[in-house]
């Protein structure tokens, strides 16, 4: 069974994308099972070049392949932020709860709540970079949190075509809704992960 390691220390992302993986053949493993990850600063302007980076750094040091991907939130009315800022949105360090926040009080104002998650996927391997792929999904920012599952923006995130937010939507339907999912799907179809 082909297998890739993922690049990420958020034990969310990888339950997440092993449950979508689940039928495809292919298997996810973090990659703390082969290596210990240095830090990466995610300082890239895009997605893109902070997926590329971590999957490039993950397989020089292991020699294995590796996935890596990097998302967030973008948000029509503030011009797209937080977008890479998106972890650390009210500051370094900043809790879930506390960008959720900051997130809520500059949007206070606004009526226009058109967002979208994106996400980006890189595969490297020994040979270096096999390739990238992409999914988002558009909804609208919630005039205040709702819901208990997922993490992130999830309690303050309504895709299109509903009125729950992530959070409280079941796992099931945010994992076939989700960012994360479409770019899987685009990388299962374009044959980046096979
Ligand atoms: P990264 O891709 O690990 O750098 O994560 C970026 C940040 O985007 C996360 O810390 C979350 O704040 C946010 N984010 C990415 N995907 C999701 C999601 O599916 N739900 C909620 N927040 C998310």
């Amino acid at each position: 069974m082909p297998t890739y390691f993922l690049a990420s220390q958020n034990l969310h992302k990888l339950i997440e994308m092993q449950a979508i993986l689940q039928d495809s053949g292919v298997r996810l493993r973090p990659l703390s099972e082969m290596i210990q990850m240095p830090e990466i600063d995610e300082d890239g302007d895009t997605f893109l070049a902070n997926a590329v980076k971590k999957a490039l750094t993950g397989a020089r040091l292991s020699s294995c392949f590796v996935l890596a991907d990097d998302s967030g939130l973008e948000v029509a009315a503030l011009d797209g932020e937080p977008g890479v800022h998106s972890s650390r949105y009210a500051g370094p360090g900043s809790s879930d709860e506390q960008n959720t926040a900051k997130l809520l009080r500059c949007m206070q104002d606004i009526t226009c709540r058109q967002a979208r998650f994106v996400c980006v996927l890189a595969v490297a391997g020994p040979e270096g970079l096999v390739g990238t792929a992409e999914g988002e999904v558009r909804g609208r920012i919630a005039l205040e949190p709702k819901g208990h599952g997922g993490f992130g923006y999830d309690p303050v995130f309504i895709p299109d075509g509903y009125e729950q937010s992530f959070a409280e939507l079941s796992e099931e339907c945010k994992n076939q809704l989700s960012h994360r999912s479409r770019a899987l799907e685009m990388a299962l179809q374009i044959g980046l992960l096979q």
